[in-house]
């Protein structure tokens, strides 16, 4: 529900982020309409903001497209134009083909390239300007991920009455591999921009800490969770982001859903198991571990495909990275290999869907699975895995989960796997697939207790409350 309201007035907080929470996409009749942008950091911090009605300052998604400000219930959108040039060296080149593989333990190889890091610092420059524009006197700024890591900086020099806070989504690698990036000292000196800066975990701050006094000359404190740049105090912290758990607990109760659920057990021929994978089709989500995984069992004759199929969701992400293009090849051949051996007419051993679905059918698959499968190499959080135990109401259900995901830091009762261990995550797969109720349902209910206690309300308000902001509750009530 858009409505066309121009938002001239200054807002006291303000989200700025790569993306906006909403995605500009052209229809076939040449028409245009606002759809749901992909990842996590949309579905953490949209409802967060929408309570809080702050304005967001992002990309529309596509290139090249002058946008009005508008408002979308409560939230004000305010668009920052990028050319075609810009989406190649800025989002495609620097973004992800430079800092995304850097930060994500070099899983794929990144490259450095200078004409993309002078796009990086320009893009950087506008959203800084853009934000300048909207924040009101003395308002607060949140930044958020490794996309606009100058923005800081940037916005410290252009509005010192502003508090600035920066949150990375992503890991912050170790500083052996950041010392690899030619620009490392322009990138810190850029966060160091900011008032707090928040990571998922204390590993993150840790680096952090350590490159921002021993690589940008900033001064240590008695609280390692604190550096001087000259007089003024960085405060750093470990902020594991969520999700907003009771509404998808609810949404997975109702009838709808539950219905839904059924009808994809019955759609896929009743088999004894559903194993689910959810994803953007990113290299770091380990989406070819699992099939490995899979593909073994029904191999060694562990399992059939009247026992368990697997479907895979994947959303479509960056097609035009070399690195994305090449993992979803390698994806749908293997898709593909395994089909050809296992499946039957009319019963694929897995189903296979390079589509974005909506939040309620997402709930109903969440809901109809035995075993949820999140194997990334590395991921900062993983929000996916976090939602699948809201889904479970019922107390069913077995989370697989690696090890290098920064949830497993807090989901500790799911059957813990490292990714690069294919033994391990077949036979954690195995024990999922033929795990007692009696266990399982001991392991959701500690799971959903975690989840539901620390959902992305709670992460939000703790973030603003240490970068010193007055927060009130969703209700508006200070
Ligand atoms: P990332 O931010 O790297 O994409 P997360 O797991 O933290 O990873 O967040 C992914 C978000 O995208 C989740 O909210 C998840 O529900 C959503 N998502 C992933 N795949 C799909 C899909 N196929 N359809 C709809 N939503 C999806
Ligand atoms: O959560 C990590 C993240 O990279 C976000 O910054 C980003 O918006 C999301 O995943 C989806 O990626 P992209 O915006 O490149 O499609």
């Amino acid at each position: 529900s858009t409505e066309s309201a121009p938002e001239n007035t200054p807002s006291d907080l303000v989200v700025v982020a790569n993306r906006l929470p909403v995605d500009l996409e052209t229809l076939e009749d040449g028409g245009t309409r606002w759809k749901r942008s992909p990842g996590g950091l949309v579905t953490a911090l949209e409802p967060t903001l929408r309570a809080r009605e702050g304005a967001w300052v992002g990309w529309p998604g596509v290139p090249d497209v002058d946008v009005d400000p508008f408002s979308e219930d409560g939230l004000s959108l305010h668009p920052v134009r990028l050319s075609a040039e810009e989406v190649t060296d800025y989002y495609e080149g620097f973004s992800n083909g430079t800092l995304w593989p850097l930060y994500h333990d070099v899983v794929a190889t990144p490259a450095f390239h200078r004409h993309w890091w002078r796009a990086y610092v320009r893009v950087n420059e506008r959203f800084a300007e853009a934000t300048a524009a909207v924040a009101a006197q003395g308002g607060t700024v949140w930044v958020q991920d490794y996309q606009l890591q100058l923005v800081p900086g940037k916005l410290r020099e252009l509005r010192p009455d502003l508090k600035i806070g920066f949150f990375l989504h992503i890991p912050f690698p170790p500083v052996e591999l950041f010392r690899q990036l030619p620009w490392r000292t322009r990138i810190m000196e850029g966060l160091l921009g900011a008032d707090l800066v928040g990571f998922h975990t204390d590993g993150g701050v840790r680096n952090f800490h350590w490159l921002a006094t021993e690589l940008a000359g900033a001064t240590p404190d008695r609280d390692p969770e604190i550096v001087h740049v000259g007089d003024r105090p960085v405060r750093l912290g470990a902020f594991p982001i969520s999700i907003d758990s009771s509404t998808l607990d609810t949404l997975a109760r109702t009838d709808t859903v539950v219905k839904r659920a059924a009808e994809i057990r019955t759609e896929l021929g009743n088999p004894c198991r559903i194993i689910l994978g959810v994803d953007r089709l990113d290299y770091t989500k380990g989406i070819d571990v699992r099939l490995r995984a899979y593909h073994e069992l029904l191999e060694e004759e562990r399992i059939s495909v009247d026992d368990a199929v697997v479907i895979q969701l994947a959303t479509p992400s960056r097609e035009r990275v070399d690195h994305y293009r090449q993992m979803r090849d390698d994806i749908e051949l293997s898709v593909g290999r395994i089909n050809g051996e296992y499946a039957r007419v009319g019963h694929p051993a897995v189903h296979y869907l390079h589509q974005s679905l909506p939040r309620e059918e997402l709930a109903a698959f969440y809901l109809a699975a035995d075993v949820m499968l999140v194997t990334p190499l590395r991921d900062g959080m993983n929000l996916v895995a976090k939602e699948y135990v809201a889904c479970r109401p019922d107390e069913r259900g077995v989370l697989v989960l690696s090890e290098f995901a920064g949830a497993a830091n807090e989901l500790t009762s799911a059957l813990l796997v490292n990714p690069h261990d294919t033994d391990g995550v077949k036979e954690a797969l195995y024990a999922a697939l033929t795990m007692n109720d009696e266990e399982a349902g001991k392991r959701m209910r500690t799971l959903r207790r975690q989840v539901l206690d620390h959902d992305v309300d709670r992460w939000a308000r703790s973030f603003l409350e240490a970068l010193g902001v007055d927060v009130p509750d969703e209700q508006g009530q200070a």
